[in-house]
């Protein structure tokens, strides 16, 4: 199946701005297919971004089947673009597609859609410092009707929008708060895939944390309530006395990050040893207490890499590295954002 491509007039185009945040402003162009059962995906088109027709009893509105990932374009010095591993991206987007009993797109066409979807509004990936083009591929159930069941029809859909710091601050420490209240994900459940409702659920935490300053919720596992499993918008990686990165074995109910997983495969081509483990609360804040825990960051395609100043548990606050950015958080965001950009070789094949 091709691809058909239906650009604005040049007069009607959009202009990137000069100052934006995450995920509020976006491109011109969208990507689109749709699939029918017994017929399969069909009318693929890149089209003027524009708001989506469904029914009000379309499936995704009441029983939340939709899944979605995200990615970014990286403006390159020499004014190229780069693609970050978009391919283990779409490999992910088929693994939640699975999970919520939804077709799996075609990888090939997932990828030259991106790419063609980048080239055509290649004036909206940002060149400013630290900015790139966030591309947020989806999938909802378009069915009309109310019985629960999987759907017989999707939309398959990628919107883009230049994107700065997730996180107001910046690369300068977060605060987190670890719920003993809430949970995220169940063992057995839709943890490890990137579906909505993971997010949805999410909410009222990050609510009432923020009311107390914490800009983001750790969970602990649903099954003991005792063993670290993930950030709201991000993985959680801990750096033991400057030169061992430990980051939550992936349990079923993580989502499974491929900013973890560049890391997993980056920091030990930088020295550093790495290492997927349960890893409970009690000896985490414990290791953080003695000095064992010398720093502590998030990483996700959103967050990229981004340290932790203060954990809360329990009331208490553990305050990792003095609350700065510490040097090994710092190493690892200059080189994985150096391959990003362009400004590093790319050992990895990763770069598109
Ligand atoms: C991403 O990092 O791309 C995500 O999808 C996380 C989201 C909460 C912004």
């Amino acid at each position: 199946m091709s691809i058909e491509v239906l650009p604005l007039d040049a007069d009607k185009r959009g202009e990137c701005p000069q100052e934006f945040s995450f995920g509020a402003v976006f491109s011109d162009h969208m990507f689109r297919q749709v699939f029918d059962k017994g017929v399969g995906w069909h009318d693929a088109q890149i089209v003027p971004y524009q708001a989506l027709q469904l029914d009000p009893s379309a499936a995704v509105l009441h029983y939340s089947q939709e899944i979605f990932e995200g990615l970014k374009a990286y403006r390159r010095e020499d004014g190229k673009i780069n693609l970050f591993r978009p391919e283990a991206n779409c490999r992910r987007f088929n693994r939640s597609a699975a999970r919520m009993v939804m077709p799996e797109v075609e990888e090939s066409l997932h990828l030259e859609a991106l790419k063609k979807l980048v080239k055509l509004d290649a004036a909206w990936v940002p060149s400013k410092d630290g900015s790139s083009l966030y591309i947020r591929p989806a999938m909802i159930a378009t069915s009309s009707k109310l019985g629960l069941g999987a759907s017989s029809q999707y939309t398959h859909f990628i919107i883009t929008g230049p994107s700065g710091a997730y996180f107001a601050g910046g690369f300068n420490p977060i605060a987190v708060y670890i719920t003993d209240e809430y949970r995220r994900a169940v063992a057995g459940g839709v943890g490890e895939a990137k579906t909505g409702g993971n997010y949805a659920a999410s909410l009222m935490a990050s609510e009432k944390v923020a009311e107390l300053g914490y800009s983001q919720v750790l969970w602990l596992d649903s099954i003991h309530g005792q063993y670290i499993e993930e950030v709201g918008a991000m993985n959680i990686c801990f750096v033991y006395e400057g030169k061992k990165i430990v980051t939550p074995a992936l349990s079923g109910s993580i989502l499974p990050g491929i900013t973890r997983d560049s890391i997993l495969k980056l920091a030990p081509t930088l020295g550093y040893e790495v290492s997927e483990e349960r890893m409970d609360v009690n000896q985490v804040v414990a290791d953080i207490e003695s000095g064992k825990i010398t720093e502590v960051f998030g990483c996700g395609t959103a967050a990229v890499i981004s340290p932790v100043g203060k954990l809360c548990f329990m009331q208490k606050d553990y305050v990792v590295n003095n609350n700065e950015s510490g040097p090994v958080s710092k190493h690892l965001y200059d080189q994985l954002t150096g391959i990003q950009y362009g400004k590093i070789e790319d050992p990895f094949g990763w770069i598109t």
